[in-house]
C-alpha cells in the first residue's frame, strides 16, 4: 500500500470513530426519527404556568394523560398562525374519534400584552370547539417558549400601534407524559399531520 493511500485509510477510519462517538452521545438527537422515544430525543416541553382562555390558570400537569398538540403565535397574525391553526384543526378531524379524543390543540400566545383572556376566547372556537388558548403574564409566555425552544420578537413597528411578531412556526406533539414525540410546520398537509398522530397515539396504547 502507497503512504498516500495509507493516509487515506487512516483518515477514514478516524472520521467513522468520530461518527460512532458522536451518535452514542446522542449529538445527532435532532435527527432523530419522530415518534420514538428514548435515547436522541431532543428535550422540548417542559412545566408551564399559565391562563387559560376561560380565565383559569393551567400548567402542564392539567394535561397529563392527553396528548397535547401545541403551536404557539399570536391572534393578529395575518397568515401564518391562522394556517398552522387551521391545519392542527383539519389534522384533528382526520384522525380516528378515538385518537381526537385524546389530544388537546393548544394555542399559547407569545403576544400576551394583546392577546388577553378574552381575545384568545374569541378565536380559539373558530379553529376547533376544543381547543385551549393560553396566555400569561411575560414572564410566564417566555419561560413557556424558551422550554419549546420557541423564538419570538416583536418586529419593527410602524407609526401605527399594529406590530407584527416574528416567530418560530412549529407544531408540536407531546406525549401523555408531557414528552415530545413529533413536530410539524405550517406547510405540513393536514393529511401528513394526522397519520403521524394517529399513528402516535395508536401505537402509544391509545
Ligand atoms: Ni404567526
Amino acid at each position: 500500500m502507497k503512504r498516500s493511500q495509507m493516509l487515506v485509510l487512516f483518515g477514514v477510519t478516524i472520521l467513522v470513530l468520530i461518527i460512532a462517538v458522536m451518535g452514542r452521545l446522542g449529538l445527532f438527537a435532532g435527527s432523530s426519527e419522530p415518534g420514538r422515544p428514548g435515547a436522541g430525543v431532543p428535550a422540548i416541553g417542559g412545566a408551564f404556568t399559565l391562563t387559560d382562555h376561560t380565565g383559569k390558570a393551567v400548567t402542564d400537569q392539567d394535561f397529563r394523560g392527553r396528548y397535547m398538540l401545541v403551536y404557539f403565535g399570536y391572534t393578529f397574525c395575518p397568515d401564518v398562525c391562522p394556517t398552522s391553526l387551521s391545519a392542527m384543526a383539519a389534522a384533528l378531524d382526520q384522525v380516528p374519534k378515538a385518537v381526537e379524543a385524546k389530544i388537546v390543540p393548544i394555542f399559547v400566545t407569545v403576544d400576551p400584552a394583546r392577546d388577553t383572556q378574552e381575545v384568545l376566547k374569541s378565536y380559539v372556537g373558530n379553529f376547533h370547539p376544543r381547543m385551549v388558548g393560553l396566555t400569561g403574564s411575560e414572564e410566564q409566555v417566555k419561560d413557556a417558549a424558551r422550554k419549546y425552544r420557541v423564538y419570538f420578537q416583536k418586529a419593527e413597528q410602524g407609526k401605527d400601534a399594529a406590530y407584527l411578531m416574528d416567530h418560530s412556526s412549529i407544531v408540536y406533539l407531546m406525549d401523555p407524559a408531557g414528552q415530545f414525540v413529533s413536530h410539524f410546520s405550517h406547510t405540513t398537509p393536514p393529511e401528513q399531520m394526522a397519520e403521524t398522530i394517529a399513528k402516535a397515539v395508536q401505537s402509544g396504547g391509545l
